[in-house]
């Protein structure tokens, strides 16, 4: 069966439903924080794997950093260079699934943020692609990884969702499976007389099976953080973030 996130037409009809003009713009204070953390200057080389319409690509080069955006969604990288080409920004857009796209010793930081990560059916792809994310950083680069925590889900597991945006209405119902190991949202889009019904399954982490993965990609050094702003990994998190140092 094939892979649900290699459906071009989920990217697209989900897209303003993702990248709404709030969270387009929150890319700004997200970079901000980033800079907090992480210490990096321009023109370090930054790596956004699975970059999407480059929310944090664009950002990063408005502030002259060296960027490379990585996304399979052809589309998203088509948005990122409108906007580049429009702005006068130099951004590297590449389009390859993360099993697959190294560049080694290529990078001072690497990011992937949005839960843009855990789509994988078999576990190895995962770690293949953190292994790829390993390679690619130079020796003492880091990674930051920002996806929803399974102590996050499990605290505040809801079976049903419901949103609207203007004329469209989005329905997420949810089911965790394979013993919590993953969880699958069937989002529902209803505008008018028209429907669309697609399932997101991600592979769910724990802070400690997030830090074990990475520890066996062969980072050195793993700090999980509840928030950007480097708040702990505790009850009061809201995203599951690990800065992992190579
Ligand atoms: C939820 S979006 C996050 C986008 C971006 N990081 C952000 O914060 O706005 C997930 C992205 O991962 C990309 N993606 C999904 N599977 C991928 C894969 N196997 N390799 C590379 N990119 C992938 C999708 O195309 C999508 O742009």
């Amino acid at each position: 069966m094939a892979e649900w996130f290699s459906n071009d037409e989920f990217w697209a009809r989900f897209e303003d439903y993702m990248f709404t003009p709030a969270r387009l713009e929150a890319a700004r204070a997200e970079v901000d924080r980033f800079l907090a953390l992480f210490d990096v200057q321009p023109p370090a080389a930054i790596l956004d794997l699975g970059c999407g319409p480059g929310r944090h690509t664009l950002e990063f080069a408005r502030r002259r950093f060296k960027v490379t955006g990585v996304d399979r969604t052809r589309r998203y990288l088509d948005k990122a260079r409108a906007v580049a080409d429009a702005e006068g920004l130099a951004i590297e857009l590449v389009e390859s699934d993360m099993r697959s796209f190294v560049l080694p010793d290529s990078f001072d930081a690497a990011i992937n943020f949005f839960t843009a990560f855990g789509y994988f059916d078999d576990p190895t792809d995962d770690l293949k692609a953190m292994r790829n994310l390993h390679t690619s950083l130079k020796s003492g680069g880091r990674l930051l990884i920002d996806v929803a925590g399974k102590e996050i889900i499990a605290a505040r597991y809801q079976p049903r969702g419901f949103e609207r945006r203007g004329d469209t209405i989005v329905l997420e119902e949810r089911r965790v499976f394979d013993g919590w190991k993953r969880l699958e949202s069937k989002w529902t889009m209803i505008r008018g007389t028209e429907r669309y019904e697609s399932s997101v399954i991600l592979r769910l982490y724990s802070g400690a099976e997030l830090e074990s993965l990475l520890l066996q990609a062969g980072f050195a050094q793993v700090e999980l953080y509840g928030r950007l702003s480097g708040a702990p990994y505790d009850q009061n998190a809201e995203r599951l973030i690990a800065v992992a140092r190579k």
